[in-house]
């Protein structure tokens, strides 16, 4: 199982991100367990380099500019420098301030440049009674896979978080049933494009609801937020799935 910490911009203090971090290599030794963690970018500068531990760092977001005048970019370059190996792209927060799916291409392009591994968000809004929000999905999907080649699609994460789940509580998630379904949705999608891509559920994901999701829903792993950034929280997370 994948579990993807973004720690959004939770945590502000140094000393919170070291013991976030301690915890985190504890727990990346267990068998089967894959921690990513995505910190504040200069947390990935205060604790990637020279990290030797199984846990990996994913920055929340890069630049789509490829770097030189531009004030208050991160390239991915940069990110790639300091020991990112994945990057979140088109996160519903940085969707939210404006960001196309042009933009997101253009990231998920740079993020491949450079070697690392796009964790792409996608989600609906809301749910019609019309299903048109699989209609929205493909459109993300497409927006981004159809302009890549077949050796580029495979190597993207893609993260179902719908919007409606996102910051709430273990009650909010998505059903397990829906879940299953959607999950099943986004392999057809992906199968139009010759590609098989490893998926991971985010959205009110916490110690409660965790194995229920996980449960033949057909997730290969979890995006968490708000239950990363809390020790026992994300320690119990873990447990309750490897
Ligand atoms: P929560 O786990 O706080 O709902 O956040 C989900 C998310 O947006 C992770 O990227």
């Amino acid at each position: 199982m994948i579990f993807v910490g973004n720690w959004k911009a939770y945590i502000e203090s140094p000393q919170k991100a070291k013991a976030l971090f301690a915890s985190a290599k504890r727990l990346a030794g267990r068998k089967g367990v894959r921690i990513i963690l995505a910190p504040s970018a200069p947390h990935v500068g205060l604790l990637a380099p020279g990290n030797r531990s199984k846990v990996s760092f994913a920055l929340q977001d890069i630049s789509n500019s490829t770097g030189g005048a531009e004030t208050g970019e991160v390239t991915a370059a940069a990110a790639f420098g300091i020991g990112a190996r994945y990057v979140i792209l088109g996160h519903s927060e940085r969707r939210a301030r404006g960001e196309s799916d042009q933009i997101i291409f253009s990231k998920v392009q740079h993020t491949l440049a450079h070697g690392m591994t796009p964790v792409l968000c996608i989600g609906e809004r809301e749910r019609d009674s019309d299903a048109q929000y699989l209609q929205f999905i493909r459109a993300q999907l497409a927006a981004v896979f159809s302009g890549l080649t077949p050796q580029e699609r495979i190597k993207i994460i893609v993260a179902y978080e719908p919007i409606w789940a996102i910051g709430l509580h273990a009650s909010d998630a998505i059903a397990p049933g829906d879940l299953a379904e959607m999950i099943l949705y986004i392999r057809k999608v992906l199968g139009d494009y010759m590609s098989s891509n490893q998926i991971l559920y985010g959205g009110s994901v916490e110690p409660g609801n965790v194995r229920m999701l996980a449960a033949g829903s057909g997730v290969d792993g979890f995006l968490i937020g708000h239950a990363s950034v809390d020790v026992q929280n994300f320690t119990a997370l873990v447990k309750a799935v490897s």
